[in-house]
């Protein structure tokens, strides 16, 4: 695998697996295709080095966008989305766009290119919520929300891709994922970046309702890397950190990290339609060679400090487009 497109690129995780891949294989060559939406961001690849990478403005949503870009490349990593729950509950039409038009672009290039390796990045959300146990992933899916129903369309597709023509689909399904460079609208970002500047942090249901599984970005990455290139065409593979927390525990580890008091919180109207629990067992992917390698204390204290330490960063999106969201999200609730 010389040539891999990386499509989300400039995301959070997707950045994120692009520094991964040439870190990690000094022959690989990426090329990142973004759209470049609120969520995209050419800081996030700034540490790329332009002899091992190249940067394509555009959108998976066009067809002939998607085939330009895969030319010449063995594999592709799609990581493109309309990632956010909370925006699909305010409109979900960008989110069938992106999250199923755009991966059917994608399936339908890779056939008539020919490609090694089709990995879809897919999400622990569209097995819906689980109050005891963890879903494998023989499990059937029942998604709960636009945002996870519009990826479990994209999914079902590309495995529909697999089944019919023969491509070579992965997928694989996430577990909530942080570490720097995460776009302030998701909680941990967020609620680090408020506590920073002594802003309320909006807590859902008293935060002790609902609980997430924490995986470290890079630990994210080599999970996705291990399953595109061990991992078996058509199958599924949970990737898991194994770090199961409370919201209100991670609010309270924030608070302490930050050197802030639990004053800060506010307590909040619900996420419609929250799910309560997410837990995923990555057993199989485990088999494949796979282990998370970051604790949670040190990677929730790294990524803290980094955000203390990269205001640079952040402080230009929340004073952006962001605002106008926040408003509109959370200025009545
Ligand atoms: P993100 O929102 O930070 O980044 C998404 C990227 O996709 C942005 O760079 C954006 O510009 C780009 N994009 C959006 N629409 C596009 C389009 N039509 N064409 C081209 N580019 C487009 O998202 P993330 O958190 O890095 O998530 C990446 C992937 O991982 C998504 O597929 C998401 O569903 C999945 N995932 C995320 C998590 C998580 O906790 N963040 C967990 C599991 C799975
Ligand atoms: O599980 C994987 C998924 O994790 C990914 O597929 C999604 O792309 C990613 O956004 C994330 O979804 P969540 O909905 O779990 O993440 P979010 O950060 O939005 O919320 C995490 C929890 O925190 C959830 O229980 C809702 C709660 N929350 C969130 C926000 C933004 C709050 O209490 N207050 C908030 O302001």
């Amino acid at each position: 695998m010389n040539r891999i497109l990386v499509t989300g690129g400039a995301g959070f995780i997707g950045s994120a697996f692009v520094r991964y891949q040439l870190a990690q294989y000094p022959d690989v060559h990426i090329v990142t295709m973004d759209k470049l939406t609120y969520a995209g961001n050419l800081d996030n690849l700034r540490e790329a080095d332009p002899a091992r990478h190249t940067f394509v403005k555009g959108d998976i949503a066009d067809a002939a966008a998607v085939a330009g870009a895969m030319s010449g490349c063995d594999a592709v990593v799609n990581f493109a989305a309309e990632t956010h729950v909370d925006r699909s509950i305010l409109g979900a039409s960008e989110f069938l766009r992106t999250n199923v038009d755009g991966v059917y672009n994608i399936v339908e290039a890779a056939k008539k290119q020919g490609l090694e390796r089709v990995l879809l990045v897919s999400t622990d959300e569209v097995y819906g919520s689980i109050d005891v146990g963890s879903f494998k992933e023989s499990d059937p899916i029942t998604p709960r929300n636009p945002y996870s129903a519009a990826k479990a369309g994209g999914e079902l597709l590309g495995r529909s891709y697999h089944t019919t023509f023969g491509v070579p689909v992965i997928i694989t399904r996430g577990s909530n994922t942080y570490g720097p460079y995460q776009y302030p609208e998701k909680v941990l970002p967020l609620f680090v970046t408020n506590a920073i500047d002594q802003e309320p942090l909006p807590l859902y249901r008293g935060g002790e309702h609902n609980v997430r599984d924490w995986l470290y970005v890079d630990d994210h990455c080599s999970g996705i890397d291990v399953a595109l290139r061990n991992g078996v065409p058509g199958e599924i593979y949970n990737v898991a950190g194994g770090n199961e927390r409370e919201n209100i525990q991670l609010t309270r580890r924030i608070l302490e990290l930050t050197g802030r008091d639990e004053s800060l919180i506010k307590l909040v109207a619900d996420r419609p339609g929250h799910d309560r629990r997410y837990s995923i067992d990555p057993a199989k992917l485990k088999a494949l060679g796979w282990e998370p390698q970051m604790p949670w204390d040190e990677g929730i204290a790294q990524t803290v400090r980094w955000y203390q330490q990269n205001e640079w960063w952040w402080r230009k999106i929340k004073s952006g487009e962001f605002k106008e969201y926040y408003l509109r999200q959370y200025g009545q609730r």
